[in-house]
């Protein structure tokens, strides 16, 4: 018999509890006021118009920085969905909260680094801000099978994003921020990564049929905010997140090295079937990924 969302919450949840209180004691706690250079700030002027030769920033690094923020800034809708889905009580509702508190810090720090630095045009990212809340669209998986497999992929995701971003900023002040952002990114990453684990036990078949959904449809968040498609292109080649790291980075590493997907016993055959489409969609991106290296690695470096 299938498991549903109260029986797989109800089994998950001693796994859920060990879990948080891990994340507890590995997470530190940090300020992020203490990572801003304050030092480098001036006033802005009303109506001042912001020129882009102000930021030291690259195009790649502006695009990650514009769209990583604006995904912070939309916790609210977050909270939702997951309030939703897991409820307010035990330990499902002290995570959230709890992480809800860690995110909402990312927000602050990266919001502060782009206003002292004059690195975004602040008028045009508040008005980003202001419709990206005001639509309040986040992505909504429909179990809480395919919930847990989402954003075990996504914390990976926008910790990778994260760190690879800082490295572009070129300024140690900002490398340390987003090297922060990402350790507690990394953090959020194992709580779901390793309850996926425990529900793989639980519901393998149940499991891999999400996992499977989850894989071929990914998407990072960014429905709603004004030319994702153009920023996710230029954050491509940039070399922030692309598909050869979600391939290399994400796919392989999370689904076949740690979840063993390939390993599983006791399939039904729904759950073979969903393991098949699995693993060659996999490959599929495996090799597209490997063309696209080979064709960026063609380009003269000027144009990357
Ligand atoms: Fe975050
Ligand atoms: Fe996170």
């Amino acid at each position: 018999m299938a498991v549903d969302d109260d029986q797989l919450l109800a089994e998950l949840e001693p796994t859920a509890t060990r879990l948080y209180e891990r994340h507890l004691s590995a997470s530190k706690e940090w300020f992020p006021h203490e990572l801003v250079p304050w030092s480098r700030g001036r006033d802005y002027v009303a109506d001042e118009a912001w020129d882009p030769e102000q930021s030291m920033l690259c195009e790649g690094a502006r695009s990650a920085l514009f769209l990583n923020i604006l995904t912070e800034d939309n916790l609210p809708h977050y909270y939702r969905a997951i309030t939703a889905k897991f409820g307010t009580d035990d330990v499902w509702g002290e995570w959230n909260r709890r992480w809800t508190a860690e995110e909402g810090r990312h927000a602050i720090v990266i919001r502060d680094y782009l206003a002292v630095n004059h690195s975004l045009d602040m008028r045009e990212l508040e008005r980003a801000r202001m419709r990206q809340v005001s639509l309040g669209l986040v992505p909504n998986p429909s179990s809480i099978a395919d919930g847990i497999v989402y954003v075990a992929l996504q914390e990976l995701a926008t910790r990778i994003s994260h760190r690879n971003t800082g490295k572009l900023l070129d300024d140690a002040e900002g490398l340390a921020i987003m090297s922060r952002v990402a350790a507690d990114e990394n953090l959020h990453h194992l709580f779901y990564r390793d309850l996926v684990s425990a529900a793989l036990e639980i519901d393998p078949s149940g499991m891999v049929a999400a996992i499977e959904r989850q894989v071929r449809g990914f998407e990072m968040p960014g429905a709603g905010i004004e030319d994702f498609k153009v920023h996710a292109r230029v954050i491509a080649d940039a070399g922030v997140y692309d598909f050869a790291s979600h391939h290399d980075q994400i796919l392989v590493p999370v689904v076949f090295k740690h979840w063993r997907v390939e390993q599983l016993q006791n399939l039904k055959a729904a759950g073979e079937q969903s393991r098949d489409r699995l693993v060659k969609h996999v490959e599929k991106v495996g090799s597209v990924a490997k063309r696209m290296k080979s064709r960026l690695a063609r380009r003269p470096a000027h144009a990357v």
